[in-house]
C-alpha cells in the first residue's frame, strides 16, 4: 500500500503499546483508525488521545479470541468508515516459565489470543478487503520470539513462530488479490506486555500466576529496558509502503537468527553424512512446494 491517506486501518490491541503507536503513525499518514481492544478504560483513553492529535479514531471492545466478537467489530469499522484497507493483528499476551510451572489454561489463553486471534483477524478481514478491490495490507505482530526461542518462553514462542509461519503462507496466497502481508518481529519494546495478566479473562479460571516471579521479573526488566514504541510504529509505516514481508526493529538480533540457522543447517549436514540414510536412493527436493 503506497498511498495510505484517506484509507482505514483496524488495529487489534490498539489501546496500548505498539498497537496504539501504530494507530498514531497511521493516523499521521492521514488514515482513519479503528482500535479494537479488550480493555475498555484504556481503549477510551487511547481514542481520546488520537482525537487530540486530530486523527479520525474510533474504538470497539473486542476479544480477538472470539471470532464472533471480532466479526462484529469489523462490521462496526465498516459502518463507521465505509471500508477497511489495513489490519494490524497485534493484540498479544505473554506467559512463560520453567517446565512444569505453566498451567494448561495459561497455554490455552496465550494460544487463543496470540495465535487464534491472528487466524480470526485474517479469516474475517481478508474477504472484506478483497471485496472492495482497492488492495490492502495485513501487519501481523509476531516477535523476535517468532525467530528464536529462549528457554522459559515456550507458550509465547510457540504462538509467535506460528504467526510467522502462517503469515509467510498468507503473503503468497493474498499477493494475487493485491493484499500485502508484513510480519512485525520486534525485540524488547517498552510497553505493558509484562503486565499481560491484567487482561486474562476469567473464563480461564483463577489466575495462579504461572511461571513464577523470577521469570516475570526478568521479563519486566527486559521490556522496561526496551526501545520506545514510536520508532517501531514508524518502521511499520515504512515497511507497509514498501510491502516488506519481515519487519525487524532490532538489527542487533540478527546474530541470534544466524546462529539458529547454523544449528539447523548442521542438522542437515549430519543427515547427509548419515549411514542410516545412506541406503536410500538420491532424491531431489519436491518442486512447487515453496514459491
Ligand atoms: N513489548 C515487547 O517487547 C514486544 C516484543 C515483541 C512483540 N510484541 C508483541 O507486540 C504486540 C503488542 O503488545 P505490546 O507490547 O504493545 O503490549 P501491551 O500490553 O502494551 O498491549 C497489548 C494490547 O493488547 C490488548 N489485548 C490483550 N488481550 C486481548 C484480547 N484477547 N483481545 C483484544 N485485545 C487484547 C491489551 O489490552 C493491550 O491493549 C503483542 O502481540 C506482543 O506479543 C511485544
Amino acid at each position: 500500500m503506497r498511498e495510505l491517506r484517506g484509507k482505514t486501518a483496524f488495529i487489534t490491541g490498539g489501546a496500548s503499546g505498539i498497537g496504539l503507536a501504530m494507530a498514531e503513525a497511521f493516523g499521521r499518514e492521514g488514515m482513519n483508525v479503528m482500535l479494537a481492544d479488550i480493555e475498555a478504560t484504556a481503549l477510551a483513553a487511547a481514542v481520546d488521545h488520537l482525537r487530540g492529535k486530530q486523527i479520525r479514531a474510533e474504538g470497539v471492545l473486542a476479544n480477538v479470541s472470539h471470532s464472533d466478537a471480532l466479526r462484529s467489530a469489523a462490521l462496526e469499522c465498516i459502518a463507521k468508515f465505509g471500508k477497511v484497507h489495513l489490519v494490524a493483528n497485534n493484540a498479544g499476551v505473554a506467559a512463560g516459565g520453567q517446565i512444569g510451572t505453566i498451567s494448561e489454561r495459561d497455554w490455552d489463553w496465550v494460544i487463543d489470543v496470540n495465535l487464534k486471534g491472528v487466524v480470526h483477524g485474517m479469516e474475517i478481514f481478508a474477504p472484506l478487503i478483497a471485496s472492495h478491490g482497492e488492495g490492502g495490507h495485513f501487519v501481523n505482530t509476531a516477535s523476535m520470539a517468532g525467530m528464536v526461542s529462549p528457554p522459559g518462553m515456550e507458550p509465547y514462542c510457540a504462538t509467535k513462530f506460528a504467526v510467522v509461519a502462517m503469515s509467510e503462507g498468507w503473503a503468497v496466497q493474498l499477493a494475487e488479490k493485491d493484499i500485502g502481508v508484513s510480519i512485525l518481529c520486534p525485540g524488547f519494546v517498552r510497553t505493558r506486555i509484562h503486565e499481560s495478566r491484567r487482561n486474562r479473562p476469567q473464563d480461564y479460571g483463577p489466575d495462579a500466576g504461572s511461571g513464577g516471579e523470577e521469570v516475570a521479573g526478568i521479563a519486566s526488566e527486559a521490556v522496561l529496558g526496551g526501545i520506545p514504541v514510536a520508532p517501531v510504529a514508524n518502521r511499520v509505516v515504512e515497511a507497509v509502503k514498501a510491502n516488506e514481508l519481515y519487519i525487524f526493529t532490532h538489527p542487533e538480533f540478527k546474530a541470534f537468527v544466524e546462529a539458529r540457522f547454523q544449528r539447523i543447517l548442521a542438522g542437515f549436514d549430519a543427515s547427509a553424512a548419515s549411514p542410516a540414510l545412506a541406503v536410500l536412493a538420491q532424491r531431489d527436493a519436491p518442486s512447487g512446494l515453496l514459491p
